[in-house]
């Protein structure tokens, strides 16, 4: 039984495998194969925070590959003081074939792991987000045909999708540069572990957009205040302003450079509608690829193997 608290958890062999059973369902889907490889499997959600794309994807890619998903709010489920956490962890993964937790502190997740007697995925936690990071690999992948040695510059907070970000592409050894103002980057205990696990890592972390930006083949960005930090927002709006992606920002990059965002996007903060909606902006099949990424994803888990 395997566990994705963190991309840790999967080696860049296992990446690959899941990128090409996602590729295969969504092939096969397009083309009105609709396979049926999870009948009678249940997906259990719980959520301690709101979401669209992950819990959608998750119930709609359960749901086209046979199975059913049942979603609970944190507090629902009682995880705020209705029942112990291990209890919960106990019950709710004798009904279920996966569980998708999202939830502010990341010991959560670990902690449910420990009690667990199904996988559990990290569908977001405040410091990692797995999911989105093998989603946007993935896109990047189909968009330019192979993962080759694209330049993908993160403009913004170093937060659990930059960090996830970084580990996937350090085990994948892609170039990786976060541009940040400083005090932002990404904790030094993620960096250390990668660095630990993937030497090879080429990681950049800079407060120099110019230097970040030439050559970027592909420019991402994401919200200045993550969930959990809303206190932070005026701040963190100040310190960010110079880095906002826009217009003038995008001409620095490569012509060709394509636009990420995970979504959902304060428009007129961290990205302006000329780029969001902008030829080079790749975003709503990126946001696509998060239901074909998570079917990949569980087929991959659930079947058997692992
Ligand atoms: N990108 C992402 O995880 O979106 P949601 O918060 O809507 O799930
Ligand atoms: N960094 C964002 C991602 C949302 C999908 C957050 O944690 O709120």
């Amino acid at each position: 039984m395997r566990h994705i608290t963190t991309l840790f958890d999967l080696t860049p062999a296992d990446v690959m495998d899941i990128f090409e059973t996602a590729e295969q369902l969504k092939e096969k889907h397009a083309a009105g194969d609709f396979v049926r490889s999870l009948e009678n499997r249940v997906l259990t959600l719980i959520f301690d925070k709101p979401s669209l794309r992950t819990r959608l994807s998750f119930e709609a890619a359960i749901g086209q590959l046979g199975g059913s998903a049942s979603f609970f709010t944190a507090k629902d489920a009682g995880l705020y003081g209705r029942e112990s956490l291990p209890d919960v962890a106990r019950v709710v993964s004798g009904y279920s074939d996966a569980i998708v937790l999202r939830t502010f502190s990341h010991k959560t997740v670990e902690d449910f792991c420990q009690w667990s007697t199904c996988p559990v995925i990290n569908g977001l936690s405040d410091d990692f987000h797995p999911c989105q990071a093998l989603t946007d690999l993935f896109t990047i992948r189909e968009v330019f045909g192979a993962l080759t040695d694209e330049k993908l510059v993160f403009i913004g907070d170093g937060n659990n999708v930059a960090a996830s970000l970084a580990i996937l592409c350090g085990m994948l050894e892609l170039p990786f540069t976060l541009c940040c103002p400083a005090g932002y980057e990404i904790p030094d205990a993620t960096v250390a572990s990668l660095l630990d696990r993937y030497p090879e890592s080429k990681l950049t972390q800079t407060n120099d957009l110019d230097a970040a930006l030439a050559d970027a083949d592909i420019i991402y960005t994401d919200v200045w205040a993550s969930m959990g930090q809303e206190d932070e927002a005026d701040e963190r709006k100040a310190a960010f302003a110079p880095y906002q992606v826009n217009a003038q920002l995008l001409a620095k990059a490569k012509p060709s450079c394509r636009f990420m965002h995970d979504l959902p996007a304060r428009r007129g903060l961290e990205v302006t509608d000329e780029v969001m909606d902008g030829p080079h902006s790749i975003v709503f099949q990126q946001a696509e690829n998060r239901m074909h990424l998570a079917k990949g994803l569980l087929a991959w888990l659930l079947k058997g193997e692992h």
